[in-house]
């Protein structure tokens, strides 16, 4: 399986986004998260499509945009148009989970679809076969720098052992040791945002990650 790292957007310096985004591809960033939320779906607010927009001119790495808000549906276009290559939504989300996958789809971006801790990995079966990608998130969703909740990893086993070419993606606390845990469970994309942003490093601490997942 493919290894990737996608540095979280969320920690970077949001008066530098330019530069941050540079760093970030100078560094050897697979993808790019952004972390949209409506302070609705999760009790903060960020980003949303039209600063996506402004990120995507001054970027050539391809953007995985994870919504967290309550009606993501209304919004894909948006995103879409703002340039997202992929995008992720919740199960959990008020929004009819095949339409909005449909939406993505014919929208041009890839699907993809997240379960929170206390959602059991069960709930995207029904759609896996449209996904370009599961998330599987290790903290609960709404803020950076949490710790990472290996008791998430049975989701993750049970989600590899049956969809063995899967693209499976990890958020939340991912550093270069819990991404062994994540490795070993069967995870092959990871989110980083502190671990990527408070190293002095950050080319090591990407590298670093890659290997650790590696082993
Ligand atoms: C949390 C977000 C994450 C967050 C990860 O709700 O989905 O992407 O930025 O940050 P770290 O890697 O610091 O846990
Ligand atoms: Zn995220």
């Amino acid at each position: 399986m493919d290894i990737k790292i996608s540095p979280s957007m969320l920690s970077a310096d949001f008066a530098n986004l330019e530069k941050d985004l540079k760093r970030c591809e100078d560094a050897g960033s697979d993808l790019i998260h952004l972390d949209v939320m409506d302070g609705h779906f999760v009790p903060n607010i960020t980003i949303g499509a039209p600063v996506i927009k402004a990120m995507k001119k001054v970027s050539n790495v391809p953007f995985d945009v994870h919504l967290m808000i309550s009606e993501p549906l209304k919004y894909i276009k948006d995103f879409a148009d703002a340039g997202a290559d992929i995008i992720t939504f919740h199960v959990e989300s008020d929004s009819d989970v095949n339409e909005t996958i449909d939406k993505i789809i014919e929208c041009g971006c890839k699907p993809a679809l997240s379960v929170k801790p206390n959602t059991p990995i069960d709930a995207v079966y029904p759609y896996v076969d449209k996904l370009a990608m599961v998330l599987v998130m290790t903290v609960e969703p709404g803020f950076g720098g949490q710790s990472f909740m290996a008791d998430m990893m049975p989701k993750i086993e049970k989600l590899r052992a049956d969809y063995p070419t899967l693209d499976i993606q990890v958020d939340g606390g991912v550093n270069t040791e819990t991404v062994k845990t994540c490795a070993k469970a069967g995870a092959n994309i990871f989110v980083a945002g502190s671990a990527v942003f408070s190293s002095d490093d950050m080319a090591k601490t990407i590298m670093e990650l890659k290997e650790n997942a590696k082993q």
